[in-house]
């Protein structure tokens, strides 16, 4: 049988500092565990529109669609500010995400314990924290039509439509439903029917598949706003949060920063199975490409890594594999190995980049 198959897209700004670190794991994991994967590589963002002048070519879709798993760093940077929209780094992204029709966009918010001192609430509040958001990822306002800038009378303006299909709802509702199963067995939903007919609809169709398919699992609903509140007063209420595609992005960043530990947050976007039945999947840090520190070997490599954690999980069916690469990450924190990012503590000397992809996997090959 042949390797299970990776396209590697490091993108811009720090994207290929931290993918280094995962390459040398996927190595660790060839060399040690007998677990090797074919690698290829190619460009996003604004490295591919410096190429090829578009932020990704069609070449490198019709790869991201074969492969087993794509695994990105992060794209953008100041010098693309003003690219027309169309080009824009994070176009490459957006098309990814809709062709490969990755609907289903899982955002873990996790407070390492060794971290819980960074978070802006008490520890108390985050400690053991450990909340995923099921974001929709390929719908709703990002993507419906009507949208643009028109002209209207003698001024312009700006057009965005939230739009959502029942089926639509329908598939990553179960999608949550299934890995709230695996977890704590509680689903909450969030939208704004209190404002928003996609909203009605959404709550109506997530209680539709609950009461259908899935009622051993615990369902609750909640306004976004009110969500967005809960999550700052105590997360710890949370197993799994279902909500839309703008909703989900900005309760993600809110989740992430209260586990203080937003250079550490891993992400999956998973579609329909393929033939072999894995899911279509793209994984990603949640982070950005962070050009002010780019090519300085100072960036965290952990969301990078633990993305490929959840890809070992998710596309790979290493799920022993994904905890041990976990407990290896686990294992440096506590023992006090910080980048730049995480240092609180005076008179710790952070470790670089690649110095902390070195700790790890001195941990992984210490847990053999
Ligand atoms: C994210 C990012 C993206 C989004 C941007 C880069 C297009 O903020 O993945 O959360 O808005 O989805
Ligand atoms: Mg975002």
């Amino acid at each position: 049988m042949s390797n299970p198959s990776i396209l590697i897209l490091a993108g811009d700004g720090i994207g290929p500092e931290v993918m280094g670190e995962v390459k040398k794991i996927i190595n660790w994991y060839g060399d040690k565990r007998d677990l090797s994967f074919d690698v290829s590589e190619d460009l996003v963002g604004g490295c591919a529109y410096d190429k090829h002048g578009t932020p990704l070519h069609d070449d490198t879709m019709a790869k991201a669609q074969e492969v087993d798993a794509v695994l990105l760093g992060a794209v953008g940077g100041p010098q693309y500010d003003d690219l027309d929209f169309s080009v824009k780094p994070e176009r490459g992204l957006l098309r990814l995400r809709k062709e490969m029709d990755l609907y289903s966009n899982l955002r873990p918010a996790q407070c390492f314990d060794a971290l819980a001192d960074f978070s802006s609430l008490k520890k108390d509040v985050v400690a053991g924290l450990d909340i995923m958001i099921v974001r929709e990822l390929t719908s709703g306002i990002y993507f419906g039509e009507p949208r643009g800038i028109f002209e209207e009378g003698n001024e312009r303006v700006g057009i965005n439509t939230q739009r959502y299909t029942e089926s639509e709802i329908e598939r990553v509702a179960r999608s949550a439903f299934e890995l709230a199963r695996r977890r704590g067995n509680k689903v909450c939903s969030m939208e704004k029917a209190n404002v928003m007919e996609s909203g009605i609809l959404w709550r109506e169709v997530v209680q539709r598949v609950h009461d259908t398919e899935y009622q051993d699992v615990e369902l609750s609903h909640m306004y976004a706003d009110a969500g967005a509140m809960q999550l700052c007063r105590w997360p710890k209420q949370f197993d799994v949060i279902v909500t839309d595609n703008l909703f989900g992005d900005l309760l993600s960043d809110a989740a992430a920063m209260l586990t203080g530990s937003l250079g550490m947050l891993p992400s999956a976007s998973l579609g329909a199975p393929m033939e072999n039945g894995r899911p279509k999947a793209l994984y990603e840090p949640v982070h950005g490409s962070a050009p002010d520190i780019a090519g300085q070997g100072k960036a965290n490599p952990i969301a990078c890594i633990l993305s490929f954690a959840m890809a070992l999980r998710y596309s790979f069916d290493q799920g022993a594999e994904a905890d041990r690469l976990e407990a290896a990450v686990e294992k440096v924190l506590a023992d006090g190995v910080r980048t730049a990012d995480l240092l609180a503590d005076e008179g710790v000397t952070p470790v670089s980049t690649s110095e902390m992809g070195d700790k790890i996997i001195a941990a992984l090959d210490a847990s053999l």
